[in-house]
């Protein structure tokens, strides 16, 4: 991570630390300390200040929308943790586990409308174009999210497919994140544009990571369930390469096939049969090669911008530490 970033993920950090969100009824109100507190990588809002840096702009303008962001993104890992049956978020008992799934429910609510509370503290010049960014953002994030659901009942579906669901449940945030900085830092529409097409595919290139993580990441720091996502059937990139792999070799493809469709089974016993089969059949470097496609395509959209190669290298360097995150 560059020195800049990890200035600006400490801003973040400070801005967050004695922030109150409300007090009574306090059931609604300690699960959002709860779930901001916990840390994480703080990386959509150190998107937005990056972004207004990189077009010379004034960070101080950036912060309230960074800030919403964040309150965004964490409302959608306590909804995303419901919908994933997930226990453990960052190291500690998900929202719905430690409260319960309602309180969980409205809990994020109230940070989804707390997200726009803090993005209309923006200047007032800039708010139409960011609330329609954000808004446009936030029903695509809810859009890949159902398709994620959906896809978890099928029992094949086209990698453009799986792209496009991960470009709109993860990418569009961050993509969203770089716009919506790039424009209070003075960008024009179409530098703001092609930054936007930067983080979509460093998002998908995120999300495959956070795939391969998910099975194979170091469970001390990890701070997730792991094997979450093959205990739900989630058609990762990981998991529909499998599938097309194991179609040429009959004992891999019924054994792959049993394990999907077995309505009863052990956690343990599938998450490991399963990894086995991701480690015979070598999916986790055809994901990485992905990753690396996307990336590079990523890079290729900083080029028409117009500003210098050392400010970009700094988003490089940001966008290629998130390419090797272990957590
Ligand atoms: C988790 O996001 C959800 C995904 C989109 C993969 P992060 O990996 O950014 O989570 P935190 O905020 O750092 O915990
Ligand atoms: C999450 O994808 C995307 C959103 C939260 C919108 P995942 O379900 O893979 O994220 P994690 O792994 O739970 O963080
Ligand atoms: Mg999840
Ligand atoms: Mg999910
Ligand atoms: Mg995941």
């Amino acid at each position: 991570m560059s020195n800049r970033s990890i200035a600006y993920q400490q801003e973040i950090e400070l801005a967050l630390k004695d922030k109150i969100y409300g007090s009574h009824p306090k059931e609604l109100y300690e699960p959002i300390s709860y779930i901001m507190s916990l840390g994480g990588k703080r990386l959509r809002p150190v998107f937005v200040l990056m972004a207004c840096d990189f077009f010379g702009g004034d960070t101080a303008k950036a912060i309230h929308p960074a800030i919403a962001v964040e309150l965004f993104h964490n409302f959608t890992l306590v909804h995303d943790d419901i919908m994933d049956n997930a226990p453990l978020r960052r190291s500690q008992p998900t929202v719905h586990e430690k409260w319960n799934g309602n309180t969980a429910i409205l809990s994020a609510d109230a940070m989804m409308v707390k997200a726009y509370q803090e993005l209309c503290k923006a200047d007032n010049s800039m708010l139409p174009k960011l609330l329609d960014i954000f808004s446009d953002t936030a029903v695509k994030v809810c859009e890949g999210q159902q398709l994620d659901m959906n896809f978890e009942k099928l029992s094949k579906v086209p990698i453009l497919h799986y792209l496009k669901m991960i470009e709109l449940k993860t990418a569009v945030l961050l993509a969203g994140s770089l716009k919506m900085g790039a424009i209070i830092g003075g960008a024009r529409d179409e530098d703001a544009q092609s930054l936007y097409n930067f983080g979509k595919h460093i998002g998908i290139a995120f999300q495959l990571q956070d795939d391969i993580l998910d099975v194979f990441a170091d469970s001390e720091k990890f701070g997730k369930q792991k094997g979450g996502d093959i205990i739900a059937n989630k058609k990762t990139y990981l998991l529909l390469k499998a599938i097309e792999l194991a179609e040429g070799n009959r004992y891999m493809n019924e054994e792959l096939q049993q394990w999907i469709n077995a309505p009863e089974f052990n956690a343990a016993e599938k998450v490991e049969a399963v990894t086995n089969i991701y480690n015979f059949l070598n999916v986790k470097e055809l994901a990485h090669q992905e990753m690396k496609k996307q990336y590079d395509i990523a890079l290729k959209h900083l080029h028409p911008i117009p500003v210098t190669q050392s400010k970009k290298d700094e988003l490089i360097s940001f966008a290629q530490s998130l390419m090797v995150r272990q957590i």
